[in-house]
């Protein structure tokens, strides 16, 4: 049996988890623990890098303590460390980076770097009823939105993307313009609930391009548009049909190109990873619609939408179990604030 210390540091969440592999029994999650840094950035509206990086630090050894006590554990009893090499936030990266590679080198361990958006693919699999490859996963994060065919941990081939916003950021971006806190997407989702989603006609860029690909950038400049039209002080009904109106564009695009993506691969499986698969909306209409054409879905558990330290080490401990781990040993490292997926 191997245990896996995983750490995640490439935003605003600091995660560390312990996961334990044995031989081809799926591992098993034994103890994790996160900090999210929202409550610090809300007074600035967004993530402020450097401040993101100083909470790392200040957190990162407390929640790796956290997690071995948890599991009644020590860290002799590690067996691999993995982190989060990017894509990422640079300085936040380098935190648990260097964490990370640093207890390794002390403990005379491997450390094993590990793509932040395959930890989101694969978070699937820390749940009851994992999935079976092969897959197509719909990664909906703040800063992606990927279609990606998936035939086994570390084979990944992107069907379509975003060619400028992510989902997460649309949602953000629409709620900073309804006046909510940052991160918008849980509070518009949440004002939505009230709203009528028909009350504001809103564009669906590129619905109809026949292309797994997406466009969410005109759709915030016209959920501007509106917001300038009701002026000042609206009323919290205007807001809610706005806000209703907005995540529907969202999830209808969503929908539909998850079901082109089915189609021209001819999969039956789909798998919803990223902050945006904790949206309540897209659940239930993504689930409607795959149920009328035989596709099963999974998601991750509502907690492991966002990030969080289990998916990593859950990444690293798939890579473990299948020979497709390639760690290092010498104590150096690098990040990779910029790194496409299919290139892992
Ligand atoms: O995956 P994630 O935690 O971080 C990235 O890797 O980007 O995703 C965060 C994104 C944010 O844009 C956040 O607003 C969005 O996920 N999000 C949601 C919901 N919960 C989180 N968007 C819509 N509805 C939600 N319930
Ligand atoms: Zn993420």
């Amino acid at each position: 049996m191997q245990r896996v210390l995983g750490f995640e540091s490439s935003c605003d969440e600091t995660g560390v988890a312990l996961v334990e592999v044995d031989g081809d029994a799926p591992p098993r999650l034994v103890a994790q623990a996160l900090h999210s840094q929202i409550a610090m950035h809300q007074a600035y509206g967004g993530v402020v890098p450097e401040l993101a990086s100083r909470d790392h630090v200040r957190r990162v050894l407390p929640l790796a303590r956290e997690v071995l006590s948890q599991a009644g554990l020590a860290l002799p009893d590690v067996d691999l460390i993995a982190y989060t090499q990017g894509p990422g936030l640079a300085g936040a990266l380098l935190v648990g980076a260097g964490v990370a590679v640093s207890l390794a080198a002390a403990l005379d361990l491997p450390a094993l770097p590990i793509h932040h958006l395959e930890g989101h693919l694969l978070s699937p699999f820390l749940s009851a009823d994992p999935p079976e490859f092969p897959f197509v996963a719909l990664l909906v994060s703040g800063g992606h939105t990927q279609l990606m065919r998936v035939d086994g941990v570390g084979s990944y081939e992107i069907l379509g993307e975003t060619i400028d916003d992510a989902a997460g950021e649309a949602f953000d971006k629409s709620a900073k313009l309804l006046g909510l806190p940052y991160p918008g997407g849980p509070h518009l989702a949440r004002m939505a609930e009230f709203g009528n989603p028909q009350a504001y006609e809103l564009p669906r860029p590129l619905l109809h391009s026949g292309r797994p690909d997406f466009s969410f950038a005109g759709l915030k400049t016209a959920v501007l548009t509106q917001v300038r039209k009701i002026g000042d002080s609206p009323c919290e009904q205007t807001k809610a049909d706005l806000a209703a109106s907005t995540q529907a564009a969202i999830v209808e695009v969503l929908v539909k190109k998850s079901l082109l993506a089915l189609k021209a691969t001819g999969l039956k499986r789909l798998v919803v990873a990223g902050g945006v698969g904790a949206n309540a909306r897209l659940r239930e209409q993504l689930d409607a619609a795959c149920a009328r054409r035989g596709v099963r879905v999974h998601y991750p558990e509502l907690a492991l939408c966002t990030d969080n330290g289990a998916m990593i080490a859950m990444a690293a401990a798939l890579r473990l179990q299948r020979g497709l781990a390639r760690p290092r040993r010498d104590g150096g490292f690098e990040v990779r604030p910029r790194w496409d997926l299919a290139s892992v």
